[in-house]
């Protein structure tokens, strides 16, 4: 575990020491950008793709930085538009003002689709074989993008004020979210070159885990305060949510369920990686 756990420190400071540098004489552009980066968060999903290399191949984990990185900041670019005016509108995030409302709306969507783009600038440069880039590229664009989490949040807006069956808010939260933490899991386990079978398993553990996430994010937007989670709570009311579907009580059982599912599914993985994945999870499994 100790090694995990400096693992996750140095890729802290990777992440600090890795802004794009960008000649410009924009007056704020470049440090608007990756803010939103620098502003924190749980760092959930690089920390899921490195416990999955750190199991499978653990020499492989610095080579796997530049990746974690990139869904990173994919992710932070999701939320810097999740953010806007147009979507969810929202003046705080990571416990800081959010870009649109430091700087303008101009800069947060720049910013937001820099961190998009820059993010397979990171797999392309990256020490990684070509093949093990190709293979990266796809699941990424394909689970962040308009076969994932771009679709997601789509249905999330258009279907505002409208209130939906479980079956459509379960798709919704698995393209909006799950896609890219089911990738995320995948990922590590393409760097380390597991075999397909161990690839497709921790994919399918990422979709309930991803799923198992949003709806716990369900529960955090009407139980915590804004400062305990860092953004606005108490926010989704116009949303398709399970707290909104079930009720508490509804949406903690449904979660539970899909804990105890995500506990058996990390039982069939190697031994190390079940142990890294489990102490990880171990604080997502209490609310
Ligand atoms: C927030 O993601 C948006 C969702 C997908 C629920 P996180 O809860 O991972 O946010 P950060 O990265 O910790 O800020
Ligand atoms: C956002 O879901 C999911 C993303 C793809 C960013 P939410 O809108 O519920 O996320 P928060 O609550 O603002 O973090
Ligand atoms: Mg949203
Ligand atoms: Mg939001
Ligand atoms: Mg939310």
């Amino acid at each position: 575990m100790k090694t995990l756990a400096l693992a996750f420190n140095a890729f802290e400071e990777y992440l600090t020491q890795n802004p794009p540098k960008i000649p410009s004489f924009h007056p704020y552009f470049e440090v608007a950008l990756w803010e939103m980066v620098l502003n924190g968060g749980k760092r959930f999903r690089p920390k899921l793709l490195l416990s999955v290399v750190a199991g499978y191949a653990p020499k492989s984990l610095e080579k796997a930085f530049p990746i974690a990185l990139a869904l990173e900041i994919l992710h932070t670019y999701s939320l810097i538009h999740d953010d806007l005016p147009a979507m969810d509108n929202a003046p705080l995030r990571r416990g800081c003002e959010t870009l649109h409302k430091k700087y303008d709306e101009v800069g947060a969507i720049l910013a937001g689709d820099g961190l998009n783009t820059h993010a397979f600038y990171c797999i392309a440069t990256s020490k990684l074989k070509p093949t093990i880039k190709v293979k990266l590229t796809q699941l990424l664009s394909y689970n962040g993008g308009v076969y994932g989490m771009v679709l997601g949040q789509a249905l999330d807006c258009y279907f505002e004020r409208q209130t939906l069956p479980l079956e459509q808010l379960k798709i919704i939260h698995t393209n909006k979210t799950a896609k890219l933490i089911a990738a995320s899991l995948e990922m590590g386990g393409i760097i380390a070159q597991c075999n397909k079978k161990t690839r497709k398993k921790l994919y399918n553990l990422g979709l309930d885990l991803g799923l198992f996430f949003q709806i716990r994010d369900d529960i955090i937007d009407s139980t915590q305060s804004e400062q305990e989670a860092g953004k606005p709570t108490h926010n989704d009311g116009m949303k398709n949510s399970y707290v909104n579907l079930l009720g508490i009580v509804g949406a903690k059982r449904e979660a539970k369920a899909i804990q105890d599912s995500i506990l058996t599914q990390l039982n069939a993985l190697n031994k190390r990686t079940n142990i890294y994945l489990d102490q990880l999870l171990q604080s997502y499994f209490t609310f």
